[in-house]
């Protein structure tokens, strides 16, 4: 694309168009049955008593074979016993034969949960299970959780450490924790379960998964994200994701004691973003760049108006000019979508100071630079790229995708007028995430963007334990394209001696 590069082969070639991972749009459904109702938990009487959790992870004929030859490891986060899957399997065919689903979910939450305690008390006395009164209490929070809630995702949803769960059909649940993924030993009673739980989450926010409509995204109560797409086209069973909502966003100085950045680097961001450079943040999926975002926007004037326009909300801003906007999917009709190129163009009409786009991803690219290059200078937003080099072309080929018929030149001419700062974001292999790269644009040379590093992270090797031995490297710049603007705001000493300390 960009006929050459200005700097290292190494940065990986983006193929001219890669269309992004499809926003998995919902699809809309047409004639769509009304949703059913939230329990619809299909009687599935004919249960097998759950394997044992500790069954062998890798055994399953059709998975893609591991890289290497040693199987993951099984995280137990459920540490019950067979037997105790055995006596619940019991009590709750019991309690399904018993009661009317559809009518218990006419009750409220508490009520539901009330008349399930006795009707359970009464299945243990009847069947004489021996249990202590600890696991009766457990056993009955298990099965409301089947009944109402989400059934064995609930312990997982409850647990804050864990950034994404990934269930591949019943027998299978990864989780991200402190970035490693990793294999649980939870487990849905069958497909169908499992189907009916995805059915619940998004049924909440009025979408419908189902054979005919089998794509869909959703929101959790808590914020987190999740997206199912099941059968026929996950062909293992339902696939579903969550994208755990994080309460507690991290912050700068987080970022700083993980060694995501220097401190030095970190107070080079925090000047990018005072002094209204117009920053693209870019990296791979969950590599941190909303993260980033959120940390980035924290160096924005308490005075400005600032327009946040997400797919999601995730944003945290602590300023109290803040007018956060969400796109919206179509309806199960199909109508009433609201893109991000809706957002983006509406909010030039709301005099914003700074724009923020959580993920740039289609022809809002245009309209972010164009809003860059008018005035609204200090606008952010993140996107999908491996390298600061492959964000540039993805940008414009999210132009040219975009439909409009503008010469590769002038769409790069435009780029290089709106984007000062790229920031990388990155997801190393031991999981680590750091920021490696901080590039400037600096303009055009003939046909190509013309760009410079300013700091790097430099990776030497590893230490014993696999984790990614590295540094974070000025590349002795010192005085970088920004710096007149760094003067106007009064920040060019402290730009000077953080770039210097990080040459030291
Ligand atoms: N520097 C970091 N160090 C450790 N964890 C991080 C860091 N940045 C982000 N995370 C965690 O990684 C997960 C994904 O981050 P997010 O910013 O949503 O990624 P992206 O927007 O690139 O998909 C979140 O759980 C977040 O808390
Ligand atoms: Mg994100």
């Amino acid at each position: 694309m960009f006929g050459k590069r200005a700097s290292g082969g190494a940065d990986t070639v983006n193929p001219p168009v890669r269309p992004k991972p499809a926003a998995v749009a919902p699809q809309p459904a047409a004639a769509a049955p009304p949703p059913p109702p939230a329990a619809a938990e299909t009687p599935a009487v004919a249960q097998t008593p759950p394997p044992a959790p500790t069954a062998q992870p890798t055994v399953v004929g059709k998975a893609k074979a591991p890289p290497k030859a040693s199987p993951p490891r099984v995280l137990a986060v459920d540490d019950r016993s067979e037997d105790y899957f055995a006596v619940k399997t019991t009590v709750f065919n019991a309690l399904i034969d018993t009661i009317d689903l559809s009518q218990l979910a006419q009750l409220d939450a508490e009520s539901a949960r009330e008349e399930i305690r006795d009707i359970v008390n009464e299945i243990i006395s009847i069947k004489a299970v021996v249990m202590s009164i600890a696991e009766q209490e457990q056993l009955l929070q298990d099965i409301c959780n089947d009944v109402l809630g989400y059934g064995p995702l609930e312990p997982l949803l409850a647990r804050d450490d864990i950034a994404d769960i990934m269930v591949n059909g019943a027998s299978r649940v990864f989780i991200e924790v402190a970035g490693r993924v990793q294999l649980t030993n939870v487990r849905f009673r069958d497909n169908g379960q499992l189907m009916n739980i995805c059915q619940r989450i998004v049924s909440q926010v009025g979408r419908r998964v189902d054979e005919s409509s089998p794509i869909c995204d959703a929101r959790l109560p808590d914020g987190s994200r999740v997206n199912v797409i099941a059968p026929p086209l996950a062909i293992d069973g339902p696939a579903l994701t969550i994208r755990k909502f994080k309460k507690d966003k991290l912050k700068m100085d987080d970022l700083v004691r993980f060694g995501s950045i220097t401190k030095a680097g970190a107070a080079v961001l925090n000047i990018v973003g005072n002094v209204r450079c117009n920053v693209v943040i870019s990296g791979g999926t969950g590599s941190g760049k909303t993260t980033l975002l959120n940390c980035m926007t924290g160096s924005i004037a308490d005075d400005e108006r600032i327009i946040t326009c997400e797919d999601a909300a995730e944003l945290q801003l602590q300023q109290p000019h803040v007018v956060r906007l969400e796109t919206r999917p179509p309806n199960l009709e199909g109508h009433g979508q609201i893109t991000m190129r809706d957002l983006v163009r509406n909010c030039l009409r709301m005099r914003p100071e700074r724009i923020i786009v959580g993920e740039v991803r289609g022809p809002e690219a245009f309209d972010l630079l164009q809003a860059m290059n008018t005035g609204h200078d200090g606008s952010m937003g993140t996107l999908h790229a491996n390298s600061p080099r492959e964000a540039l072309s993805r940008l414009e080929s999210m132009i040219t995708m975009g439909g409009f018929a503008l010469p590769s030149k002038t769409i790069r001419e435009m780029i290089v007028a709106s984007v000062d700062v790229i920031v990388q974001a990155a997801r190393l292999r031991d999981g680590s995430r750091r920021i490696t790269h901080v590039t400037e644009v600096i303009g055009m040379e003939g046909d190509v963007i013309i760009t410079q590093d300013l700091m790097l992270f430099e990776i030497d090797g590893e230490d014993e334990t696999g984790r990614i031995r590295g540094k974070h490297v000025s590349t002795g710049i010192s005085r970088p394209n920004f710096w007149e603007r760094a003067r106007y705001y009064n920040r060019e000493r402290e730009l000077l001696e953080s770039l210097e300390s990080m040459a030291a």
